[in-house]
């Protein structure tokens, strides 16, 4: 075999040996022009899709396998691999659109060919795991808020009467002059104190009694104990009539998000001042959580956990988090619900 012949052989068979890895990785997987055209497509692309590699391959582009609300995002990650590839991200959730308009939950995976302006993007479906997550946040709160009610009605009603009956022993006891009658009046206010433990117990449990107290009325309290606690002026404005969920469970992560997010500001941001900003335009309502303290930048790396359940409660949501460096100083939280969850 001449060397050319050679050379051609290797070739061949390099070809060969990644066009079979490329389309038995299990995972769907793309590859994408520079103009976003998308030029190949494995069997399992197609299959998640549900459409023929034919119709895809040359023909469509890549922002047409996603679903609307994630292209501009696929977009700008795309044109930033390619002007600074270090900035994009490797790995991002995104949305994307399969047969019969339906939408799936995915990660992309997506990675530069080098020495070309190509990609390769592989995507995970993680849609029945994300369901599944949700269901048992579902699950667990439920079980929080049965746990919690029948410790208020249960134990709560109980200790109400053994109080009231200590109470009664203790006053008549007194009247009679009775040497016990101290103790009495201590084992009274023990039951007072048992009382108190098990209301912040069922306030830990059945979060600020929400359904009760309305989330406005809520988000309101949670701003006054910070202004106290933090000293500093943390405010609730725009759009400040009370907001009603489509159930509890999404009002309560979205009160926690709050929490964590003005937590945040008032114990790591050095801020004077903190705003808790509502919006609601045609699609979403937007929460602003800002602060003029000290930013945040490359804080990403620490111990705490606070963000990974912030953004965790997000995705139990379907709502967008986003953390953004305000250019007049200190950070924004900026969390987008979507209106089915809102009534
Ligand atoms: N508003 C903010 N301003 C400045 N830095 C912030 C702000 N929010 C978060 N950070 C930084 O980001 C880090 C991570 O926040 P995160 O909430 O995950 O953890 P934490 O608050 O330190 O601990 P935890 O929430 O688990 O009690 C913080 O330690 C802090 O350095
Ligand atoms: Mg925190």
């Amino acid at each position: 075999m001449d060397p050319i012949e050679q050379a051609e052989k290797i070739i061949d068979d390099t070809y060969v040996r990644y066009k079979t890895i490329f389309e038995n990785t299990g995972t769907a997987t793309i590859l994408i022009e520079e103009d976003m055209t998308i030029s190949m497509v494995n069997s399992e692309l197609a299959r998640i899709s549900g459409i023929k590699k034919e119709q895809i391959q040359g023909k469509m582009k890549f922002p047409e396998l996603i679903a609307g609300p994630d292209r501009a995002k696929v977009i700008a990650n795309h044109k930033l691999r390619r002007e600074t590839p270090g900035l994009a991200p490797r790995n991002y959730p995104c949305r994307v659109v399969v047969e019969n308009e339906e939408v799936k939950e995915c990660i992309l995976t997506v990675a530069l060919i080098q020495g070309t302006r190509q990609s390769v993007a592989s995507i995970t479906d993680i849609s029945k795991q994300k369901h599944l997550e949700r269901e048992i946040a579902r699950i667990a709160e439920e079980e929080r808020q049965q746990m919690g009610q029948i410790l208020h009605d249960d134990l709560g009603s109980h200790l109400a009467g053994v109080e009231a009956m200590s109470s009664l022993l203790a006053g008549r006891l007194e009247k009679q002059g009775h040497k016990e009658a101290e103790l009495a009046g201590e084992i009274r206010e023990l039951v007072n104190q048992a009382i108190r433990k098990t209301r912040n117990l069922i306030q830990g449990l059945v979060p600020v009694n929400l359904a009760d107290t309305g989330f406005m009325n809520a988000v309101l309290r949670y701003a006054r104990e910070v202004k106290k606690a933090f000293n500093l002026d943390c405010r609730v404005t725009g759009r400040t009539e009370d907001i009603r969920f489509s159930n509890t469970v999404a009002l309560t992560h979205v009160y926690y998000i709050i929490r964590e997010a003005v937590n945040n500001a008032a114990k790591h941001g050095d801020a004077g001042d903190v705003e808790i900003r509502f919006e609601q335009d045609e699609s979403d309502m937007v929460i602003d959580i800002r602060d003029n303290g000290k930013g945040m930048a490359g804080k990403a790396d620490t111990k705490g956990i606070g963000l990974v359940i912030m953004q965790h409660r997000a995705d139990l949501i379907g709502a967008r988090l986003e953390i953004i460096d305000n250019p007049s100083g200190g950070t924004i939280v900026r969390c987008r619900i979507g209106k089915k969850y809102l009534l």
